[in-house]
């Protein structure tokens, strides 16, 4: 499918509920809603704060790319960081506007916009965080040329991407290709056609560092550390016993969903 045509598929998906919203049952942008969102990310994705350190950011410029329903982008305001985001649906937007609001914070910038081709200047951000984005948009490493564009010769970027060669993945084959009669279709054919919006792309540790080889960034951490989704958090104790052993035997830093990376925007010489 041709890229435009498939970004549009992405935007609509996305459009229709922000990543996270799908299962709150609470009046939609009231506060019980927001609240409910939040306890429930954090609740199975508490890696976030370690890898974020949201409150080192204190005003600091940080762009986050592809806020969503603006769980993390909240954290960026609550730390008083001079926070700019974007996404490419009017829906997240309009999500994180409400929550701005309901909670009484600020923000710098928040606006619709296309990873693959920011909206700022060369050389502006402290930092870019981005999580769980870009390998949904049809040119990841267009998104990730973008980001490094703007962010500062010497700042930072941390991004989540997902990783091909995880127990979650292995996982979404098993449902989507073997026990369906279909163990031909590869873990690339099911994450792009079963796995959120069509399209979705993980990579592997090769494939990323082969394209960071290619960008001005020194590669500061690389690692893909078993998360609650690798776990099977919401099966019984059995299986996630045996989700468990898989993950200490196949190497817990190693095959978990969130590949999360951390980059240094090399100095321009
Ligand atoms: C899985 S959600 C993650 C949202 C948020 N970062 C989070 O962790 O909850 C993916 C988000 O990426 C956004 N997105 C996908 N492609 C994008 C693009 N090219 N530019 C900006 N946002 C994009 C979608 O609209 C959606 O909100």
């Amino acid at each position: 499918m041709e890229k435009e045509k498939l970004k549009e598929e992405v935007k609509q998906h996305w459009n229709k509920a922000s990543c996270g919203t799908e299962f709150i049952n609470e009046e939609k942008f009231s506060k019980k809603y927001f609240d409910s969102i939040e306890n429930f990310r954090y609740k199975i994705e508490p890696e976030i704060f370690s890898f974020a350190q949201f409150s080192r950011f204190h005003n600091k410029k940080v762009l986050e790319v592809g806020v969503g329903a603006g769980t993390d982008f909240l954290q960026w305001a609550r730390s008083g960081a001079i926070a700019h985001g974007i996404d490419l649906t009017n829906e997240s937007i309009e999500n994180v506007k409400n929550r701005l609001n309901i909670y009484g914070l600020k923000c710098a910038d928040l606006k619709v916009a296309d990873a693959e081709s920011l909206p700022y200047e060369n050389d502006f951000f402290d930092l870019v965080y981005s999580w769980g984005v870009i390998h949904h948009s049809p040119d990841t490493f267009k998104c990730l040329k973008e980001i490094i564009r703007v962010t500062k010769p010497g700042g930072k970027i941390k991004l989540m991407i997902y990783n091909r060669h995880s127990l979650f993945a292995f996982y979404r084959w098993l449902i989507a290709a073997l026990f369906k009669g279909k163990p031909f279709r590869s873990f690339k054919n099911v994450l792009f056609y079963d796995q959120e919006s069509l399209g979705t792309k993980a990579y592997t540790f090769k494939e990323i560092k082969k394209m960071l080889k290619e960008l001005p960034v020194k590669t500061k951490n690389i690692k893909a550390t078993v998360s609650s989704h690798d776990l099977l958090y919401y099966k019984s104790k059995q299986v996630k016993f045996i989700a468990y052993l898989f993950a200490c035997l196949f190497g817990w830093n190693r095959v978990g969903w969130f590949l999360t990376i951390e980059l240094e925007k090399m100095e321009n010489k």
